[in-house]
């Protein structure tokens, strides 16, 4: 019989959601051993979340013990959005497999520290990246994979959530050093990877290039919500290693929440319908359709096999399925998605984005993360938008 992978969680509120796909979702073979948060209520709620009391985790609020404590075999990164990296070197290193959200590395130096750390290891790496696992998106994979639509030309990816500024401000309030929260830091376009992954997962494409624009707040509602930064809608534009073009946005306003993805290819097109991530519309150009099928259609896609438990998830099933990934990967039965060079890839974007508004909207290549001397020529490139870590 296969040995239980233990799961230590780092960071107790997102945490709670992969502890219950484990649950819920009935994922066979892993048990939560292990939580940390420095925030000791928190945690206790999440330790009761975990198995009602049963078999109760390890907690710890400290992290250099949480990571030495052996009581893990893998690691879920729920701690803050730009501290990631940092800590997923700390358990690579340590043959600890690691599950990071969102975003991998908030710098270009970390995102070489990583890419090496995962060489280096015999651990897994994934990054949580939850979008491209809903029915829509599996959907237009299967479509661009059987053929019928033809070289990829142009693909969009679009993710709106709307986030309360009061809430926002709540759970932003300044820490022991005087600092923000992250998320008042936050540029738009590092929060891209909701928006890119899905286009990389349907095509298998690489971006290569990025050039991106904002657009910023009206002063007005900033100064009610004491907002700090300017941005509330990122643009890019990504060139792919195929020689496609990649339009991804997000922001955090304009009311209408969702997620949208279209391929637009030689032979034809496909995008989910916008407000239902199950619905797929697919089209071909007139002089184009294939034999035995509609010009145009649109239909609720189905799960591919295997997705049993992914309707008791959160993101659509994305949740459930990033979970059931990353222990089929842990146990060499699947191949992560995003592995550390996709994952480190969308951090650039992000961060090279954030970088082309900020110089008059000049493009960036995308380094090549599997290259040990471009790695090299990234470890000094510290700039962030995000405060000096005194805490950590
Ligand atoms: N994929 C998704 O759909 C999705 C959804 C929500 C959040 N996220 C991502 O999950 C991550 C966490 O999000 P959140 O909303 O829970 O953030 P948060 O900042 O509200 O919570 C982070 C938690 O980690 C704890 N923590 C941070 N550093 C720590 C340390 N060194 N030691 C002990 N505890 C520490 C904090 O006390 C806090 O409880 C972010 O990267 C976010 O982008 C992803």
């Amino acid at each position: 019989m296969e040995k239980t992978v233990r799961i230590g969680v780092f960071g107790c509120r997102r945490g709670k959601t992969y502890i219950k796909a484990l649950r819920l979702g009935k994922i066979r073979g892993a048990r939560v051993t292990a939580l940390c948060d420095r925030d000791p209520e928190r945690m206790e709620k999440c330790a009761e979340y975990c198995y009602r009391g049963r078999l109760a985790p390890a907690r710890y609020t400290d992290a250099e013990e949480f990571f030495s404590s052996g009581k893990f075999d893998a690691v879920i990164l729920c701690n803050y959005f730009h501290q990631h990296a940092e800590y997923a070197v700390r358990a690579l290193r340590s043959g600890i497999h690691v599950l990071s959200e969102t975003m991998a590395a908030a710098t270009l130096s970390d995102a070489a520290f990583l890419c090496e750390a995962a060489e280096q290891s015999r651990a897994v790496y994934m990054m949580a990246e939850n979008y491209p696992y809903t029915r829509g998106n599996f959907e237009l994979r299967r479509l661009y994979r059987e053929g019928t639509l033809g070289k990829l030309l142009f693909a969009e990816g679009e993710y709106i959530h709307p986030m309360n500024p009061k809430d926002n401000a709540e759970i932003s309030v300044k820490d022991e050093n005087g600092y923000y929260h992250w998320r008042k830091y936050l540029p738009v376009t590092y929060y891209s990877s909701h928006s890119l992954a899905p286009l990389i997962f349907m095509t298998g494409e690489m971006p290569k290039r990025v050039v991106a624009m904002s657009a910023a707040d009206d002063p007005a509602h900033a100064a009610e919500y004491g907002r700090l930064k300017p941005d509330a809608v990122g643009v890019m534009l990504v060139t792919t290693d195929k020689g496609a073009v990649m339009r991804i946005n997000g922001s955090s306003y304009m009311g209408i929440r969702g997620n949208w993805y279209r391929l637009g290819c030689v032979r034809g097109g496909a995008e989910t319908v916008r407000g239902d991530q199950a619905q797929v519309r697919v089209g071909y150009n007139s002089w184009t359709i294939p034999e035995g099928t509609e010009q145009v259609r649109t239909y609720e896609a189905v799960w591919p096999d295997g997705a049993e438990g992914a309707e008791n998830c959160g993101h659509g099933g994305g949740d459930w399925w990033v979970m059931k990934k990353f222990i089929d990967a842990v146990r060499g039965k699947d191949d992560p998605f995003p592995d550390v060079y996709t994952a480190a890839a969308m951090s650039a974007v992000g961060i090279l984005g954030y970088r082309s508004i900020l110089n008059g909207n000049i493009p960036y290549d995308i380094p090549d993360f599997r290259d040990p001397a471009a790695r090299e020529a990234l470890k000094d490139d510290r700039q962030s938008p995000f405060p000096p870590d005194k805490t950590f």
